[in-house]
């Protein structure tokens, strides 16, 4: 299908609103400590307006296989069934502990494109790199080693090490790869989750005080953050990492062959897309979920990857 047929101007409008839902769903979840219920929210009301959208859609970064997941799964069709077919790639709750703990940077996303744009992400590890727009290709390399990485950027951005802030996910996983940038002298802000916001992050590096960010997460965020950089500019690098035979298994049922590869940011989304997020709770990039007596306000942020356009939405909605 070609990119005219996708409609990706009309759709747009309809997708913030898919990705509001779910953001209104999960609201009075928010400091609750139920990962669970929050994310459950957010599910059902993601879908409910996903299958009031025109289109012929299919998940294909979902919550989850078909046997794990009894809604939003890959595969499952969604819209309609009028309209063009479509590929959606989403996670109606971008940090479900942060929600739980009323933490920043909890969003909901959602990306969308013509049929076979994204890549059908395995849920395993992916090893990420990404920095924001500006600077010349392959600026940093997956080759090269994180304290290789900060010299090179700050080489390009003219600048020394220690002016350069490295957004990772806190975790054991990440302890040497810590310490090697600590040794460059340039600061890490680490996060206890969401690396979509993570990666978003280094694509308004003066808002953000991000200027890249690396380490190992989720391989479906990992397109989901490459559909969001397409929209915005700047570089992003994946390779599915993999801990037993039966993640092998995964990619290979994705239709993975080379488990080795780097992809790009435009090999794991390959034509124009549509992306949208809310911020559910406060963050950096969006404003969290505000409630006031009788209305309820989201911020919404909005991008096509053909125009480079990205629009912030705010809704006010009485309740
Ligand atoms: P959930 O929203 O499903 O809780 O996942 C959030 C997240 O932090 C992602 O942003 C990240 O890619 C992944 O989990 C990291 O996985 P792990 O917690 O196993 O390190």
């Amino acid at each position: 299908m070609s990119t005219v047929d996708f409609q990706d101007r009309m759709l747009s409008l309809g997708l913030a609103r898919v990705s509001e839902a779910a953001a209104l769903a999960s609201a009075k979840l928010i400091g609750r400590g139920d990962e669970k219920a929050a994310d459950q929210a957010a599910v059902n009301a993601m879908r409910e307006q996903l299958n009031k959208l025109n289109i012929k859609g299919v998940v294909v970064i979902g919550e989850g296989e078909r046997d794990e997941a009894p809604m939003l799964y890959i595969g499952e069709e969604v819209g309609t069934g009028e309209g063009p077919g479509v590929d959606i790639a989403l996670d109606p709750l971008e940090g479900t502990t942060l929600t739980a703990k009323d933490m920043p940077n909890a969003l909901t996303v959602i990306a969308m494109g013509p049929r076979g744009s994204m890549l059908h992400a395995p849920d395993v590890y992916m090893d990420k790199l990404a920095v924001g727009p500006g600077y010349r290709d392959g600026v940093v390399t997956m080759d090269m080693s994180p304290a290789e990485r900060v010299n090179a950027l700050a080489a390009a951005k003219g600048c020394s090490t220690s002016d350069i802030t490295v957004c990772v996910l806190e975790r054991p996983r990440h302890e040497d790869m810590i310490e090697q940038i600590r040794s460059t002298d340039a600061a890490i802000r680490l996060i206890t989750d969401g690396d979509v916001a993570g990666i978003i992050h280094c694509a308004e590096s003066a808002k953000t005080g991000i200027d890249m960010y690396m380490g190992l997460g989720g391989a479906p965020e990992g397109v989901l953050a490459a559909a969001a950089l397409k929209c915005m500019g700047g570089q992003m690098f994946g390779r599915l990492t993999f801990r037993n035979d039966d993640e092998r298994g995964r990619a290979e049922k994705a239709g993975i062959t080379n488990l080795d590869r780097v992809y790009t940011r435009d090999d794991m989304v390959t034509e124009d897309v549509i992306f949208a997020a809310t911020g559910v709770t406060d963050g950096s990039i969006l404003a969290g979920i505000k409630r006031e007596i009788g209305f309820i306000t989201t911020e919404t942020i909005l991008m096509r990857s053909k125009t480079g356009s990205v629009r912030r939405m705010t809704y006010r909605n009485p309740v």
